[in-house]
């Protein structure tokens, strides 16, 4: 990972971590952007901050276990105060793509159950139109191929995403296709058509969904976009 990209997310989720207070409940993101805030979390947490937290991914679970971050599940709590997490791209109106890292289906899960909904990322992820990233849609094992020929008609190209050749297996043990679809104009539309796909878990549109995105530049600072009142 080139240098200048790391310290820009590291500078978003340092502004993020700002906006967590004693005895929150914290939605830990997943991926490199959403690694540093877990990281910061835990130094916090080392300096006397009691949170509990509650994880996207079992990466990131992991990575809160190892540094004392108290974890929680769904079973404890049906509500969380804050998440923190990354995107492969957002919009001005805080319509985002998510799911570059697979864990897609928790992460809307979490975010949803959310009081105040944080997305940090680097300021090359704020785009005018979504869709030049491969939407994720994740889909259950069963019937992919057929799902695959569904999301084609859709006027998507869907493809399987790999590991080490093998098809990458979500936290969920199910498949993700990643779906060129050009720009989406109607993001609602296409969300409602993919997830209307029996086998289609969940798609990677988190609409309507964030609270704030932190963007950090390279000029060492930090722009923040709020949510527009309705
Ligand atoms: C994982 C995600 C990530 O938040 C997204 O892919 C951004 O990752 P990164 O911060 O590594 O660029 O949605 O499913």
């Amino acid at each position: 990972m080139e240098e200048q990209s790391v310290n820009t997310r590291k500078l978003a989720a340092e502004k993020a971590v700002e906006y967590v207070k004693q005895g929150m409940i914290v939605g830990l993101g997943t991926g490199s952007t959403a690694y540093w805030a877990i990281q910061l979390l835990g130094s916090r947490v080392k300096q006397g901050l009691e949170i509990k937290s509650l994880a996207t991914s079992t990466q990131s679970e992991l990575m809160a276990h190892e540094l004392g971050i108290p974890i929680i599940t769904f079973a404890e709590t049906d509500h969380l105060d804050i998440t923190i997490d990354g995107a492969d791209e957002t919009d001005e109106s805080l319509n985002l793509i998510k799911g570059g890292g697979g864990a897609l289906l928790r992460e809307k899960i979490v975010g949803s159950a959310t009081e105040f909904y944080i997305i940090i990322a680097d300021e090359s992820k704020l785009v005018n139109h979504l869709g030049s990233f491969p939407l994720p849609v994740e889909v259950v094992q069963f019937g992919s191929e057929l799902s695959f020929r569904k999301l084609q008609t859709l006027g998507c190209s869907p493809r399987l995403r790999l590991t080490n050749n093998k098809p990458f297996v979500t936290d969920n043990g199910h498949f993700i296709f990643d779906c060129a679809c050009g720009y989406i104009l109607e993001p609602d539309l296409l969300h409602q058509q993919l997830i209307n796909i029996p086998g289609v878990v969940e798609t990677g549109l988190f609409l309507n969904m964030a609270d704030i995105v932190i963007l950090g530049n390279k000029d060492g600072g930090t722009r923040i976009i709020r949510k527009q009142a309705t």
